[in-house]
C-alpha cells in the first residue's frame, strides 16, 4: 500500500527523471516479488544466491505474513499502477518532445530572421549605394555635353610628292623641320607612314654595291616596323638605303677601294624624290671597315631638302634637329641582345679607365694636338696609387691600313673583338678621344667606341664631349649615361673619376645599358629608333600596341549556363561598395599629349616611345581643386568632398583618380570545380569588372554549368601550356587594374577592395598579399636565393595574389628578355618571380605588401616534401638566372606594409574605421 501512496506521492512532486528511475525500480521490484512468492508455494525453501535479493527481502519481511489472496490484489493493483504511471509518462515525454520542437524551430526561425534582416539590410545598403552611383554615372553622361571627339578622318596623301624646283646647294645648309619638311604629307592621325625605296632597285651609290647583309637585314627589320607601307602615295616619310662605311681617304690610290661617291642623278631619279629629297632620309650605315674608320657618304654631294642619317658628321655639315647620327650596324639584325650582357656589379672594376687605341699624328688635317692629353694620361696611370689601376694602350698595332684614320685624328679600333670585350668588361670607365680633327662632330669610329663601352658596361668618358653629338641626342639623355669632359679637363680626370660613388656608378652603368638595349644594340633596334625620333618631332603618336586577341572557348551563341552559387558565409558582413554596370577605363587619351609631357621619360626612364598604349600607369591625376571646379567627370570623392569613414567611405573610392574598376585575370588549367569554386567566391564583389579566365589546358572546357560571379566571365584558350600565358595582354581586359589570381587562392572581399585601393595609389608597382624575398647565399655566396620565411623585409609579391598595371602585360613581352619567358617555360614555374623582376627594373621600386596575409595556399592542399624542395630549388635556380640575363637583381626591398588608415586607431564608438578586419 504505502508503495503505492509513496509512487503517488513522488509523481505528484518530483521530476520526470526521479520519476523514471523510480518506476524502473518498482519494475524490476514487482516481478521478482511475483516471482518469489509464487514459487514458495510449491517449494518450502528457496535458495537466494544474490545477497541484495535477500537484503531486500527481509526489508520486505513483513509481507510473507499476509494471505496470498490479499498478496493477488495487491499485485494486480501494482500492475495497474504500472500500466497507469507508464502511460501518464509515455504522455509526458511526447509533449516534452513537442515543447523541445517547437523551441528550436522557433529559435532557428529567429535566427533566420535575424540573419535575413542582416543580409536585407547590407543589400540595400548596397542597393542604395549602386543606386546613388547609377544617379551619378547618368547625372554625368547628361552634363556632358560636348561628345567625345570622334578622330577627324584619317587625311592619307594620294598622290607622289609633287615635283617642285630643286633648291639651290648652298642654302641645303639651312634646311631644317619648318623650311625643309612636308608637313602636309604626314597628319596627325596619318600614323606616320614611311615607305623604304627597295635597296635592289634603287642604289644611289656610284660604282659600288651595298653589302647583302645589310640590304637584307633592313629590309627585314623595316618589316617589323608597325609603320612601313607599300604605298608610296600615302607615304610621310621615304626611306633610302644609300650605302654603307666609306674609307675617308679621297685621294684615289691604287691600293685602297676608289671613294665611292653618292650618284646624285640615281638619288634625283629616285620616284618620289618631288624635285628637291622632301620627307626623305638618306641612310648611310657603317658596317664594314670600321675599324678603319668610316665616313661620310654625302660629303660635297647636293642631297636637296632630304634628311641625312649617319655616323659621321662635320660640325658644319650637320643640320641639328633636321639630320640625324646613327649608330653603326655592328650589333645583330634583331632579337634579343642579352646574351652580350656583362655583369653590373661590382660598381669598380679592376680598371679604373681602359683605353686601346692607335692615331697617326703625322697628318695636316689634324687640328687638335692630342700629344699633350696622351702625356698627361701617362703621367696620370704612372703616378696613380696601386689601387687605380689604369690600362691604357695608346699604341697597339691597328689590325687593318690605318692610313684613312690619319686624315681626321680618328683612333684605331685595335685588337680583336674578343680581346677589346674583355678589357672592356674589366674597366670601370673607358676614355673616348673627339676625333683629332676639331672640325668633326662625331665620326663613325667614336660611335662603334660608343657602342661597344655601352654593351660592356664600361662607363665612357669622352673627352672632347662637349664638341661630340651621340645618337638621337635629340631625344635621349646621354647625360646620364657618359661622362662628357672638354679635353681641357683631362688633368682633372683621375681626380673625377675616383670621386663618383658607388651608387653613381652602377646608375651610369645601369642607364648605360638601358640606352644600349632600347636603341642601339641591333639594327633593328637602331632603325626603329631613327623612325621614331623623326616621328617624336612631328608629335605623330606611335601605333597601338596590338592586344593579344585570345581565342574564346566559347562562341558566341553558347556559354555555359550559370549557376546560383551558393551563399558562402565566410565573408563578413561589409558593404564594400556600390554594384555597378561594367565600366571601363578610359583608353588612349593622350596621344598627342603624351610624347610632349613625357617623352623625356618614355625615351629614358620607363615605358618606349615606340607604342602607344590605351594607359600608363604614370598618366597624371588632376590637382585636387580642379576636381570641383569643371573636371570633376568620374571622381567619387568620399563624402561628396566632405570626406568621412566607415559608411561614407564604403561608399565611394575617393583618392586622386576617376572611378574604375579591375579586371580579375585567373590562369587554369584545366581544374574545372577549383576554377568554379573561385569564381563562386566572387560573387557580390564590388569594382569587378569582368573575369577573364585563361585557360592553359588542351581539352576546352566542358560546357557545364558555371557558378555566376554577378560579373562578365571571359574564357579564353590558350595555343599552348604555358604559365607567361598569364601575363599575355588580352584583349578582352578592360581595365589598367589588373588582379591576378591563382584559381586556389582564397581571398576575402575585403581585402580585395582594399587592395585594389591601395594600387590606385601605387600604378606602377605589384600590389598584393604573399611576401617573398631574395636572400644571399651565404654557404656558396654567389647569388641570391629565394626564401619564403616570415621576415621583415620583403622585394616580391606573388602574382598569385597581386595587382599589377596592364601595361606591364605588354611590358611582360617587349621589355623582358626571351631568354627569361624561355626558362618561365623549360621550369613550368617562376612566371611570378619574372613579373617582379621586370617591374622593378623599369621603376627601380619595390613592390607594395597589402594586410597581415603571408601566404594563401589553402590548407588542404597536399604537397610532398620532395616537390617542395623541387619547388624552392628551381626558384633559387630562376633568381640567378634572370639575374645573369639582366646584369643585375633588380629587385629592392621593402620594409613596409599597407594597412587601411584607420586600422587600430582608437575611435570613438560612434565612429566607424574604413575596413572593420583591415
Ligand atoms: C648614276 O645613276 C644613274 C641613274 O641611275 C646611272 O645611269 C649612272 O650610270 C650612275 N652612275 C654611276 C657612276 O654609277
Ligand atoms: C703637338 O704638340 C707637341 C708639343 O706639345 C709638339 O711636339 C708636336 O709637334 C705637335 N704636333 C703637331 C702635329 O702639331
Ligand atoms: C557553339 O558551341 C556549342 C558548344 O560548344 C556548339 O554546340 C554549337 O554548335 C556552337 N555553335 C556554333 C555556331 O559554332
Ligand atoms: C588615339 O589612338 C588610338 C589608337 O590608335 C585611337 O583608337 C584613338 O581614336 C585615338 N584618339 C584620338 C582622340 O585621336
Ligand atoms: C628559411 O630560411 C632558412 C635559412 O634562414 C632556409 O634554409 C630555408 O630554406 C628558408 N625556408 C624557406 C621556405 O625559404
Amino acid at each position: 500500500m504505502f508503495l503505492y501512496e509513496r509512487a503517488c506521492l513522488w509523481l505528484g512532486h518530483i521530476k520526470l527523471s526521479r520519476v523514471i528511475v523510480m518506476v524502473s525500480v518498482i519494475l524490476f521490484v514487482v516481478p521478482l516479488f511475483t516471482h518469489y512468492y509464487l514459487s514458495k508455494y510449491e517449494t518450502a525453501s528457496v535458495a537466494l544466491g544474490s545477497n541484495s535479493m535477500r537484503h531486500t527481502l527481509e526489508a520486505l519481511g513483513d509481507i510473507s505474513t499476509m494471505n496470498i489472496a490479499d498478496l493477488k490484489l495487491r499485485i494486480e493493483e501494482m500492475l495497474r499502477i504500472k500500466a497507469s504511471v507508464s502511460t501518464e509518462l509515455r504522455e509526458l515525454e511526447e509533449k516534452r518532445g513537442r515543447l523541445q520542437r517547437e523551441s528550436a524551430a522557433a529559435s532557428a526561425k529567429a535566427d533566420n530572421v535575424k540573419a535575413e534582416y542582416a543580409r536585407a539590410t547590407a543589400e540595400l545598403q548596397r542597393l542604395r549605394v549602386s543606386a546613388d552611383q547609377a544617379r551619378l554615372a547618368q547625372l554625368e553622361a547628361i552634363r556632358r555635353d560636348t561628345p567625345e571627339r570622334a578622330p577627324p578622318a584619317l587625311i592619307l596623301p594620294s598622290q607622289p610628292p609633287l615635283i617642285l624646283p630643286p633648291i639651290s646647294p648652298s642654302s641645303e645648309i639651312n634646311c631644317r623641320m619648318h623650311s625643309c619638311f612636308d608637313h602636309s604629307r604626314c597628319s596627325l592621325t596619318s600614323g606616320f607612314p614611311i615607305y623604304f625605296y627597295d635597296p635592289d632597285v634603287f642604289s644611289p651609290l656610284a660604282g659600288a654595291e651595298v653589302d647583302g647583309f645589310l640590304k637584307t637585314t633592313l629590309r627585314q627589320t623595316l618589316g617589323y616596323n608597325a609603320h612601313l607601307t607599300q604605298n608610296p602615295n600615302e607615304a610621310c616619310v621615304y626611306l633610302v638605303l644609300v650605302g654603307e662605311s666609306f674609307p675617308f681617304e679621297k685621294s684615289v690610290s691604287s691600293t685602297i677601294e676608289p671613294y665611292k661617291l653618292l650618284n646624285e642623278t640615281a638619288i634625283k631619279n629616285l620616284p618620289y624624290w618631288g624635285g628637291d629629297g622632301r620627307n626623305h632620309v638618306l641612310l648611310n650605315l657603317a658596317r664594314r671597315e670600321l675599324s678603319v674608320g668610316a665616313g661620310d657618304a654625302f660629303s660635297g654631294a647636293s642631297t636637296g631638302r632630304a634628311m641625312i642619317a649617319q655616323s659621321t658628321f662635320t660640325l658644319n655639315q650637320f643640320r641639328s634637329g633636321f639630320d640625324l647620327v646613327t649608330p653603326p650596324a655592328l650589333g645583330p639584325p634583331g632579337g634579343d641582345v642579352w646574351s652580350d650582357c656583362a655583369p653590373m656589379a661590382p660598381a669598380r672594376r679592376k680598371y679604373l679607365l681602359s683605353f686601346q687605341g692607335s692615331q697617326s699624328m703625322t697628318t695636316s688635317f689634324q687640328k687638335d694636338n692630342d700629344t699633350y692629353l696622351i702625356e698627361r694620361l701617362k703621367k696620370m696611370a704612372n703616378t696613380a696609387p696601386e689601387s687605380d689601376l689604369f690600362y691604357l694602350q695608346f699604341d697597339c698595332d691597328p689590325p687593318v691600313e690605318k692610313r684613312s684614320v690619319k686624315s681626321i685624328g680618328d683612333w684605331a679600333l685595335c685588337g680583336t673583338d674578343r680581346s677589346r670585350r674583355s678589357v672592356l668588361r674589366d674597366s670601370t670607365f673607358v676614355l673616348i678621344f673627339a676625333p683629332g680633327d676639331s672640325s668633326y662632330t662625331t665620326t663613325a669610329l667614336l660611335q662603334a667606341r660608343l657602342y661597344e663601352a655601352l654593351r660592356s658596361g664600361a662607363i665612357p668618358a669622352i673627352l672632347g664631349g662637349d664638341r661630340i653629338t651621340l645618337p638621337y641626342d635629340e631625344v635621349l639623355d646621354w647625360r646620364r649615361a657618359v661622362l662628357s669632359l672638354p679635353k681641357a679637363r683631362v688633368t682633372e680626370l683621375h681626380f673625377l673619376l675616383r670621386a663618383l660613388s658607388d651608387s653613381d656608378l652602377l646608375a651610369f652603368r645601369r642607364q648605360g645599358r638601358v640606352l644600349w638595349e632600347r636603341y642601339l644594340s641591333s639594327v633593328q633596334a637602331s632603325m626603329d629608333s631613327l623612325l621614331a625620333t623623326i616621328r617624336t618631332r612631328l608629335n605623330i603618336p606611335a601605333r597601338p600596341a596590338s592586344p593579344t586577341m585570345g581565342a574564346p572557348a566559347f562562341n558566341d551563341s553558347f556559354s555555359p549556363p550559370k549557376l546560383e552559387p551558393p551563399a558562402v558565409d565566410t565573408e563578413p558582413e561589409e558593404t564594400l561598395g556600390p554594384l555597378e554596370a561594367p565600366y571601363p577605363s578610359p583608353a588612349y587619351r593622350r596621344n598627342y599629349s603624351l610624347a610632349l609631357l613625357h617623352g623625356y621619360e618614355m625615351w629614358n626612364d620607363w615605358g618606349e616611345p615606340f607604342a602607344l598604349y590605351p594607359q600608363l600607369p604614370w598618366d597624371p591625376p588632376v590637382t585636387s581643386e580642379a576636381r570641383y571646379m569643371g573636371s570633376a567627370a568620374g571622381f567619387r570623392p568620399i563624402g561628396a568632398g566632405a570626406g568621412g569613414s566607415g559608411k561614407e567611405f564604403s561608399e565611394a573610392l575617393g583618392g586622386d583618380r576617376p572611378r574604375e574598376q579591375f579586371t580579375i585575370v585567373i590562369l587554369t588549367y584545366e581544374r574545372e570545380t577549383v576554377l568554379a569554386a573561385a569564381l563562386a567566391r566572387l560573387r557580390g564583389l564590388p569594382y569587378l569588372n569582368k573575369v577573364v579566365v585563361v585557360w592553359n589546358g588542351v581539352t576546352p572546357p566542358s560546357a557545364a554549368a558555371w557558378p555566376d560571379c554577378g560579373a562578365p566571365v571571359a574564357v579564353v584558350r590558350a595555343t599552348r601550356n604555358s604559365l607567361n600565358n598569364r601575363f599575355l595582354p588580352y584583349h578582352v581586359v578592360d581595365t589598367e587594374a589588373v588582379l591576378c589570381v591563382d584559381d586556389d587562392a582564397h581571398l576575402r572581399h575585403d581585402e580585395i577592395i582594399f587592395a585594389f585601393r591601395v594600387w590606385r595609389e601605387h600604378r606602377d608597382r605589384i600590389v598584393g598579399f604573399p611576401g617573398r624575398y631574395h636572400a644571399w647565399d651565404l654557404n656558396f655566396n654567389n647569388g641570391f636565393l629565394y626564401n619564403s620565411n616570415y621576415s621583415c623585409e620583403l622585394s616580391m609579391v606573388l602574382t598569385g595574389a597581386a595587382f599589377v598595371h596592364r601595361y606591364y602585360m605588354w611590358a611582360y613581352w617587349r621589355a623582358l628578355p626571351a631568354a627569361v619567358r624561355d626558362y618561365v617555360d623549360h621550369y613550368m614555374n617562376c612566371e611570378d618571380i619574372a613579373m617582379n623582376f621586370l617591374v622593378a627594373h623599369i621603376t627601380r621600386k619595390p613592390p607594395v605588401k597589402v594586410t597581415s596575409r603571408w601566404t594563401f595556399r589553402c590548407p588542404g592542399c597536399p604537397v610532398t616534401l620532395s616537390a617542395d624542395e623541387t619547388h624552392f630549388h628551381e626558384r633559387h635556380k630562376c633568381i640567378q638566372f634572370f639575374s645573369q640575363v639582366m646584369g643585375y637583381t633588380p629587385l629592392l626591398s621593402t620594409q613596409f606594409r599597407a594597412d587601411s588608415v584607420l586600422f587600430k586607431t582608437r575611435i570613438p564608438h560612434d565612429k566607424q574605421k574604413c575596413f572593420k578586419f583591415i
